[in-house]
């Protein structure tokens, strides 16, 4: 029974947090119809790319700055009941800007959710903005600059994500230098639908300080010891991994071999209702089938604290 245990979340995509419920609720409200996404109160899809097509219908579903507040308190409020104490949020301003919200409305919605939870349950949450990497250098670029710009203070990192098998690494560093310079922490997507070379080119190129997915460097025994080495932190997604077939099952993923390896990983829940998960049941398989201890947990827990990007105090206060 994990669900006593102190969590914590890096990776977790807004759009891709939306309960099938508050899909079908939204839908009716603006008279949309959810066949082409939705089966028997369930999303639908087959292979990344459709994933990525339900994704962007989900979140049409969202379409002022009330509905983002309303889908970021439903979140959190899960994920404090299933006891998390911090979670990083992705946001996507292109999706709010596709939608018609604008980024700010949309930035408020969300800060607007993360407040009203935190009061009522203690829970962190910080955004990070993210890129969409199908969109083009020019458009993560445009998603930099917006992060930079910001100076909120409930916005601390940025990521990009999508399509990973589009467009060179080096195609994409212009925007993180954007945002590093803006004293934004930093996270991508490498190495979960593109191999160890994809991680490699983010670590030469990005010089992040924690990737996401990242579960490919185990193809690489040479670039695991230089995760190990200079403290790259994994945010991994078991349950996404195994849906998007990235590993065929639990069994085989490789989460213990990358923590085996002295690498630090984090437990995460990626897009969870896309991939039926939630992130008690990603500390769930954890336990049960790869046959963590409590105390492992924990540790995984405390990764992410350490790994947040959060000012100091708070991070002392959640360690
Ligand atoms: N966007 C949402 N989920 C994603 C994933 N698992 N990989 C890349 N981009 C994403
Ligand atoms: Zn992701």
């Amino acid at each position: 029974m994990t669900r006593l245990l102190r969590k914590a979340e890096l990776h977790c995509h807004l759009e891709g947090a939306v309960p099938p419920a508050l899909a079908l609720a939204q839908a009716r409200r603006y008279g949309v119809a959810t066949d082409a996404f939705m089966k028997d109160g369930a999303y639908v899809w087959h292979d990344f790319t459709s994933f990525l097509g339900a994704y962007d219908a989900v979140s049409g579903l969202f379409r002022s700055e009330d509905d983002y507040a309303l889908l970021t308190e439903t979140y959190l409020d899960d994920l404090a009941a299933a006891g998390a104490i911090y979670s990083e949020l992705f946001i996507s301003p292109d999706h709010a800007e596709a939608v018609g919200v604008g980024a700010d409305a949309y930035v408020a919605g969300i800060g607007r959710g993360i407040e009203a939870v935190r009061a009522r349950s203690g829970i962190e949450c910080r955004m990070v903005v993210v890129g969409l990497r199908h969109c083009g250098p020019e458009r993560v670029e445009w998603a930099a600059r917006y992060a930079a710009a910001a100076r909120n203070p409930l916005m601390t990192g940025f990521n990009m994500a999508g399509e990973e098998r589009m467009g060179a690494v080096a195609d994409f560093a212009r925007a993180f230098d954007i945002a590093r310079d803006a004293g934004l922490g930093i996270t991508i997507h490498a190495g979960e639908l593109s191999g160890a070379s994809s991680v490699r080119d983010a670590l030469d190129l990005i010089r992040p300080t924690r990737i996401g997915h990242g579960v490919r460097a185990v193809e690489d025994p040479g670039l695991l010891a230089r995760l190990a080495d200079e403290g790259v932190v994994l945010e991994v997604c078991p349950g996404s991994n195994v849906a998007l077939g990235v590993f065929p099952d639990f069994p085989a993923h490789p989460l213990r071999r990358l923590q085996a390896a002295g690498v630090k990983v984090t437990l995460n829940s990626d897009d969870p209702p896309f991939f039926k998960t939630s992130l008690e049941r990603e500390y769930e398989i954890a336990s049960r089938i790869m046959g963590f201890s409590d105390e492992e947990l924990d540790t995984m827990t405390r990764t992410a604290i350490e790994a947040a990007f959060v000012d100091e105090e708070t991070r002392a206060r959640l360690l």
